[in-house]
């Protein structure tokens, strides 16, 4: 495959459409102005919804949202924010929405549209995009969920596809732009000790897990739509598997990573019913928004295989779940023992076997773990952390760090179609077909289920 070009011609607008929806409140605004504050946001920014609403409303939620997430520490890129919002109020359904949006657009050639909005309405936006002429050298910046199953993802893409080309697509997974998950890539590939072990020789099997201490936080009629399956496994724990699995790129532009991170998904063998544990927290159906007798998961528990050369038997076992003991995300890759046992201590026998380990959140780390000799007559040790990255100053959050991107035309950390498609097809077969989900108590570590499941490779590594 040619390699693609690093970027497309930065953007000359942004139109963000659900202005005034909960991810424009929580996420959108504050990167935009952590954006004016670094200087990379110059180009109007153009809010879109259904309500009427005043200018001086817009600034009013902009100055809300920004105070909650932070503190307005910089009046003059805050000004100078509150100087690029336009705002389009209208119907989607209404050409005349589009038509306005195109005059309050004036000059602008290439705007970036952002669809901010529920996924039932990507297509209307996308066609009234489309029809209003206001497509042409534009781009699409598209929000999870892409889609809720293979058919769905592939009509999506479809939609997409015949008014963007898939270089101005840019499909947001928030995770790829966490710094902890960038440095899965660097890491890799930045090091040459790695690659010798990093495969089915070494790696006795790989573990990650994604915690969180809360429960939906008033979400539960999506949750309901969606469960943790849908959430943020088929989407945020496959793209680090993507990362920590795939082959070297074959060159330095970003479509070269794209095409492995995809070979992975094609090789990923489709998931079963009983490579999965579901869970449901104790209080779940009391959730508003949850019916009554849902049988929708909380917790997802699920052994995975990679059919490839690197990994071919090596298990993977993925864990989410909302109300666990605590919020943490973490990948813990166990090492094979040493194929003789020239200690009395080796492992397996005394303590874990050697691993690496990603911690991702709440901060990062990398860790090697490795044996060493206790002072002494006895040939015995004990196994420690070789501690190399810490998290570091001035990081960027997630949704800054995408914006600008996709703003810029760098298309290196969004998702391509054929990875989005790829990844629906494993977890399609268990979207509907699948075992009812066991109640667990909210803080604890989910259902003893999940423990069955990783039984013949070892427990659980529960990070702290
Ligand atoms: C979102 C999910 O995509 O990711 C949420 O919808 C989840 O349910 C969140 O809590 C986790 O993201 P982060 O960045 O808070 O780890």
């Amino acid at each position: 495959m040619e390699p693609t070009p690093n970027r497309i011609l930065s953007a000359d607008a942004l139109v963000v459409f659900g202005v005034t929806g909960d991810l424009a409140h929580k996420k959108i605004f504050p990167a935009l102005y952590a954006m004016a504050r670094s200087g990379a946001l110059n180009v109007p920014v153009v809010g879109v919804a259904a309500s009427k609403l005043s200018l001086a409303q817009l600034y009013e939620r902009v100055t809300n949202s920004i105070n909650q997430a932070g503190k307005i520490d910089d009046q003059g890129a805050f000004d100078h924010l509150l100087s690029l919002l336009r705002y389009v109020g209208g119907d989607y359904n209404d050409p005349g929405t589009f038509k306005q949006l195109k005059q309050v657009l004036g000059d602008a050639r290439r705007p970036a549209h952002y669809l901010a909005i529920p996924p039932v309405l990507f297509e209307k936006v996308i066609k009234g995009i489309g029809a209003a002429g206001l497509a042409n050298q534009a781009r699409v910046i598209v929000e999870k969920p892409f889609g809720r199953d293979l058919a769905s993802a592939r009509e999506l893409n479809r939609i997409a596809l015949s008014v963007f080309r898939e270089d101005a697509i840019f499909r947001i997974d928030h995770y790829l732009g966490k710094e902890a998950i960038m440095n899965i890539l660097y890491f890799r590939f930045a090091n040459s000790f790695l690659e010798p072990i990093w495969n089915r020789n070494c790696v006795a099997s790989v573990q990650i897990t994604l915690s969180e201490d809360f429960g939906v936080k008033g979400r539960g009629a999506f949750y309901e739509s969606a469960g943790c399956l849908r959430d943020v496994i088929q989407n945020h724990l496959f793209q680090i598997v993507a990362l920590l699995a795939m082959e070297p790129p074959a060159y330095q532009g970003y479509g070269a990573v794209h095409n492995e991170k995809a070979k992975v998904f094609q090789a990923m063998r489709p998931l079963q019913p009983d490579d999965v544990v579901r869970g449901q927290y104790a209080g779940y159906r009391k959730e508003p928004g949850v019916a009554k007798g849902s049988d929708v998961e909380t917790f997802c528990a699920l052994r995975l295989f990679i059919d490839s050369w690197r990994w071919q038997g090596v298990p993977w076992y993925l864990r989410s779940g909302k109300c666990l003991t605590t919020s943490v995300a973490e990948v813990m890759v166990e090492l094979k023992p040493p194929p003789q046992r020239l200690f009395d201590d080796s492992a397996p026998v005394d303590g874990p076997a050697n691993y690496l380990r990603f911690r991702l959140a709440p901060n990062s780390a990398v860790a090697l773990a490795a044996r060493v000799k206790r002072a002494g007559k006895e040939f015995i040790g004990d196994q420690h952390e070789l501690y190399l990255l810490e998290e570091q100053p001035g990081e960027e959050t997630p949704y800054e760090r995408l914006l600008a991107d996709a703003m810029a035309g760098d298309g290196a950390l969004f998702t391509r179609e054929d990875a989005v498609e790829a990844a629906w097809a494993v977890v399609d077969p268990v979207l509907d077909a699948h075992h009812r989900a066991h109640t667990y108590k909210p803080g604890s570590w989910g259902p003893k289920q999940a423990d069955a499941l990783i039984a013949g490779d070892g427990s659980w590594h529960n990070p702290q």
